[in-house]
């Protein structure tokens, strides 16, 4: 069996440019329920849980784009020594300071197909707390990413992160972890570029009915949802980002190299494996909406 030691063991934070910052950040703020704790030269809002200092970054410009994601670096790996080892692997690496609160120091990459990525050690953590109203996700779980490179990015997700693929879609979508969740990051193969969604764990599953009465409180239709094995609802933020929310990931056992079984899984026990878009929906109910499209 391959090791597990991956570079990174979280996803920290999304760094989103929107082109009507204020809508957008209402909807973080007031729907979700995120906490903002500072606010940047060029008007960027930095928004937090509870704990970090941030997990949501928005920033003005022209148009909706997904800016950068920020992972933390397990605590063996020194930012310098990490730099020098992106190089080795072909990719452009420059370490910042201060480039944002809360990071003193930091090592930014552009990955495969534009991606760009931040890879830190430590956080800041002011610790707001979390809201007592609105969704009030728990963390920040993964995001999903649409690229013309899907493929060379696995690749460094798998082979120079180290994350585990614990799954795919017809090859076209690939799950793969950094930790015990089942997916940390999903990469859809797809001749175009984009974020496809960010996904919030929520306390538990009994509060999948609060988050979508929050949302509808707030004038915020549910998408889809909430169904599936990891039990997920999904939303549009104001720039059609689709957020989920989400409850029950399967939990990956590296050491065993199958998630932790459930009674409800197919298969026992369950292995990564290709799944057929067939089989993705065992309770029936239809999908309102296409999750192949933004
Ligand atoms: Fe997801």
């Amino acid at each position: 069996m391959k090791t597990f030691d991956p570079k990174v063991f979280r996803l920290g934070y999304v760094a989103l440019a929107t082109a009507d910052i204020e809508r957008t950040k209402q909807h973080y703020l007031k729907a979700i329920g995120l906490t903002q704790t500072a606010t940047g030269d060029d008007g960027s809002v930095f928004l937090s849980l509870g704990y970090d200092q941030h997990n949501i970054v928005l920033s003005p410009a022209g148009e909706k784009a997904l800016r950068h994601v920020g992972f933390q670096l397990n605590p063996g790996i020194a930012v310098a020594e990490f730099a020098k080892q992106v190089r080795a692997f072909g990719l452009v690496a420059e370490i910042k300071t201060d480039s944002q609160p809360g990071i003193a120091e930091l090592v930014e990459v552009e990955g495969p197909g534009n991606s760009i990525f931040q890879f830190y050690g430590t956080m800041e953590a002011p610790a707001p707390g979390f809201k007592k109203t609105a969704v009030a996700p728990v963390r920040l779980g993964h995001l999903a990413v649409v690229s013309p490179e899907g493929e060379k990015l696995v690749k460094f997700y798998e082979e120079f992160l180290g994350f585990r693929y614990t799954d795919d879609i017809q090859g076209i979508a690939t799950f793969l972890t950094c930790n015990r969740e089942h997916h940390v990051v999903n990469v859809v193969s797809a001749p175009e570029s984009r974020l496809h969604h960010i996904a919030f764990e929520l306390k538990d599953t009994a509060y999948h009915a609060v988050a979508a009465d929050s949302l509808r409180a707030a004038g915020v239709k549910q998408l889809w949802g909430p169904s599936g094995h990891n039990i997920a609802g999904y939303h549009y933020d104001p720039d059609k980002v689709i957020v989920e929310l989400y409850t029950e990931m399967d939990q990956f056992i590296p050491e065993l190299g199958f998630h932790e079984p459930r009674p409800w899984h197919e298969h026992l026990p369950m292995r990564p494996r290709t799944w057929q878009l067939t089989e993705l929906n065992a309770w029936g109910a239809e999908f309102s909406f296409n999750l192949a499209q933004g």
